[in-house]
C-alpha cells in the first residue's frame, strides 16, 4: 500500500512542488492550508502534471478539531511541515501573527501528531537561524541567532523539536534548513506567486522582465564581495522537493533528528543573477543600485555536504536552469494565480 503524507502549507510555493515529487516517488499526499498565500486553483494545476488531484484540506494548523478530524480519518505516515508566514520585513511589523502561526501553530500540528501516533515529521527551517554569519560556506553546527521575528519562531521551532526528539527518541524528525528557493516546475504550470510586491530577488526580477514592475534596485553595491553586491546560495526548487523525498526515505532504515542544510554550496551575486537572467529571457533588465537593505549579510552559502552524506541528495540543478524555469512561470503567467479560478 502507498504510504501517506499530510503536507501543511503544500498549496504554496515548495509544497505544491514536494507534492509532484512525492506523487512520482510513489507516496499518496493530502494538503492541507489556509490558502492565507497561495490559490486553490493549483490543484488543476497539479492535477495537469501528475494526473493525481490532491485532496485539500482548507483549514488552519492552529485548529486543533480540525487536525484531530484529519488524523483519525487519514492513515498518514508522516508529515511534511511547510504551513507557516516568512516575511522577514513583515514579521518585525506583526510579531504576534508569527509567533501563532508558525511557533503555536507547529505546537498544534506536534500535539496531534502525538496524540495521532505519527512521529515522522520534516520541517521546513531556514538558512535564517545562522543570523548575521560572518562567512561562508555554513556548516549545520555553526551557533544559531535571529535576527528577526521570523528568524527566532525558526529557532524557536528547532528548540521544541529537539526537546521533543530528546524526551522521546522514538519521533523522526528532519530539519531542513532552506537557502534561497527559487525557479519552478519545468511545465511552466507551477511557480512563486507572491502576493503584493515581492520580497525576494528572483520573483522581483521576473515581475520586471514580465513589464509588471519598471525597476529592480539592487540593495547596496558597496559589499566587500567580488562585484560589491551580496551573494546567496539559490536553489532551484525542484532540487528542494527532491530534498524532501531523501528526507522521507532516509527515515525507512533511520531515525531520530537529524538538521541538514538544504543548498548548492555556492555563492551567487545580485549582479550575476539578473545577468543570468537577462540570458535565459532574452529581456534587458531595468534596475539601480541603491542603499543596503537592512539586515543583509554580504555573503551567505551552504556547506551541504551533510545532506549528500547523510540523505544521498545533491542540489543538480543550475542557475542557468533556475533562471530559465522561472521565466518560463512568468512568462506564461504574467500575473501569477491571481487571475485564475
Ligand atoms: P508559501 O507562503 O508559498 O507557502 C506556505 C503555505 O502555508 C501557503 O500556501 C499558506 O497559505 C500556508 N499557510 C500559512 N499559514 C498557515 C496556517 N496557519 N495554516 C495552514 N496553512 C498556512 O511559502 P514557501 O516559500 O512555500 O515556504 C514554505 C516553508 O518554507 C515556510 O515554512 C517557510 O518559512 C520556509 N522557508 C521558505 C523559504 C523561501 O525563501 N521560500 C526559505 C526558507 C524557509
Ligand atoms: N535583493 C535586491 N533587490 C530586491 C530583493 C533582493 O537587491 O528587490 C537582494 C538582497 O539585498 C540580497 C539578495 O538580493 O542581497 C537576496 O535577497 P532575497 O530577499 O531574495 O533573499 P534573502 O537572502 O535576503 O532571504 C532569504 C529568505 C528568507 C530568509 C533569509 C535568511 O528569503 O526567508 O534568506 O536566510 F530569512
Amino acid at each position: 500500500m502507498k504510504k501517506k503524507v499530510l503536507i501543511t502549507g503544500g498549496a504554496g510555493f515548495i509544497g505544491s512542488h514536494t507534492y509532484i515529487n512525492l506523487v512520482s516517488a510513489g507516496y499518496t499526499a493530502v494538503i492541507l492550508d489556509n490558502l492565507s498565500n497561495s490559490n486553490p486553483c493549483i490543484l488543476d494545476r497539479l492535477e495537469s502534471i501528475t494526473n493525481t488531484k490532491p485532496e485539500l484540506i482548507i483549514g488552519n494548523i492552529n485548529d486543533a478539531a480540525l487536525l484531530e478530524e484529519t488524523f483519525s480519518k487519514h492513515n498518514f505516515s508522516a508529515v511534511i511541515h511547510f504551513a507557516g508566514l516568512k516575511a522577514v520585513g513583515e514579521s518585525v511589523e506583526k510579531p504576534l501573527d508569527y509567533y501563532n502561526n508558525n511557533i503555536s501553530g507547529t505546537l498544534c500540528l506536534l500535539s496531534a501528531m502525538q496524540k495521532a501516533k505519527v512521529k515522522t515529521l520534516i520541517f521546513s527551517s531556514s538558512a535564517t537561524v545562522y543570523g548575521n554569519a560572518e562567512s561562508s560556506p555554513l556548516k549545520e553546527n555553526h551557533p544559531r541567532s535571529a535576527t528577526s521575528p521570523y528568524g527566532r519562531s525558526k529557532l524557536i521551532v528547532e528548540n521544541i523539536l529537539e526537546d521533543l526528539s530528546f524526551s522521546d527518541p522514538t519521533w523522526n524528525i528532519a530539519c531542513l534548513r532552506y537557502f534561497n528557493p527559487v525557479g519552478a516546475h519545468p511545465s511552466g504550470l507551477i511557480g512563486e506567486d507572491p502576493k503584493g510586491t515581492p520580497n525576494n530577488l528572483m520573483p522581483y526580477i521576473a515581475q520586471v522582465a514580465v513589464g509588471r514592475r519598471s525597476s529592480l534596485s539592487v540593495f547596496g553595491g558597496d559589499y566587500n564581495t567580488p562585484d560589491g553586491t551580496c551573494r546567496r546560495d539559490y536553489i532551484h526548487v525542484v532540487d528542494l522537493a527532491e530534498g524532501h523525498v531523501a528526507a522521507l526515505n532516509y527515515y525507512n532504515s533511520n531515525s531520530g533528528l537529524i538538521t541538514v542544510n538544504l543548498g548548492t554550496g555556492s555563492g551567487v551575486s545580485v549582479l550575476q543573477v539578473i545577468e543570468k537572467f537577462e540570458e535565459a529571457s532574452g529581456v534587458k533588465i531595468n534596475y539601480s543600485i541603491t542603499s543596503r537593505r537592512s539586515g543583509d549579510v554580504a555573503e551567505c552559502w551552504a556547506d551541504p555536504t551533510l545532506a549528500k552524506q547523510r540523505l544521498g541528495w545533491v542540489a543538480r540543478r543550475s542557475i542557468e536552469d533556475m533562471c530559465k524555469d522561472t521565466w518560463n512561470w512568468q512568462s506564461k503567467n504574467p500575473t501569477g494565480l491571481s487571475d485564475q479560478q
